[in-house]
């Protein structure tokens, strides 16, 4: 049976991991990839244009798309669009990941080498669950938000929509992290953070400018 075609949006390093997570699940083809600059390139695979390709690149059968981007505004916006031409938006699991059968995902979920999810988590649409972080029992993790490499977070933890947890940084059980706020690498976050801010240090505290 022929498998579905993919494109992937993106030809960083984040859309390295993903293509390479694609390949090891072979549920796909990877057609290619788009970016808004011809010269990038994703390993061997074809450059199919820019984003104002997607809708003729959907007629052409390409039915499932990724958003490879590590920005959470961009994936976020990205997600919305793609969804909104009609395109399938299948998740993105490593084979080397370890989830709880509780685990519920939504779509466009990336979830990277080495990431442990426990019993009873929730990862909404579009978020990335990154190298080696551990997500324990409980948790909700909004859409779009990237919880970075070596992260850990205890049981009952809620990160909202965009908010971007970086490499290195823990959370103790029950707190909330806000919508689009940022936790600086290393951060351990203590109580709950205020959304859209920046918190930093350990304990983490807010980083004023
Ligand atoms: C928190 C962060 C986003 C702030 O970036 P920024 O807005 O460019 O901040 P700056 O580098 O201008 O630093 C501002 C101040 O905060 C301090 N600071 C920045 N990040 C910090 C951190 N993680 N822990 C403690 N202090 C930090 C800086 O030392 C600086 O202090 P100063 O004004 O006394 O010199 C960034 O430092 C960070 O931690 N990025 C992590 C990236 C990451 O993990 N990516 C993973 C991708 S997969």
């Amino acid at each position: 049976m022929q498998k579905p075609r993919l494109v992937i949006l993106g030809s960083g390093g984040h859309a390295k991991v993903i293509a390479e997570i694609f390949e090891e699940t072979s549920s796909f083809e990877i057609a290619g990839f788009t970016t808004l600059s011809p010269t990038e390139s994703l390993f061997a695979y074809p450059h199919l244009g820019n984003d104002d390709e997607l809708p003729r690149l959907l007629a052409k059968g390409i039915t499932h798309a990724f958003p490879a981007i590590g920005s959470n505004r961009i994936r976020h916006r990205m997600l919305a669009h793609l969804r909104s031409l009609g395109f399938t938006l299948p998740n993105a699991i490593s084979r080397h990941a370890i989830l709880s059968p509780r685990t519920q995902l939504g779509a466009a979920v990336a979830i990277m080498p080495g990431a442990i999810v426990n019993v009873d988590s929730t990862i909404e649409d579009g978020a990335i669950l990154n190298t080696a972080s551990s997500i324990d029992h409980d948790n909700h993790i909004g859409a779009c938000a990237h919880v970075a490499p070596g992260c850990h977070l205890a049981g009952n933890v809620t990160v909202g929509e965009g908010a971007f947890i970086a490499a290195g940084s823990a959370a103790i059980p029950g707190v909330t992290i806000g919508p689009w706020a940022t936790v600086g690498a290393g951060g351990v976050v203590i109580r709950d953070i205020t959304a859209g801010v920046t918190v930093v240090g350990v304990p983490a505290t807010r980083l004023l400018r």
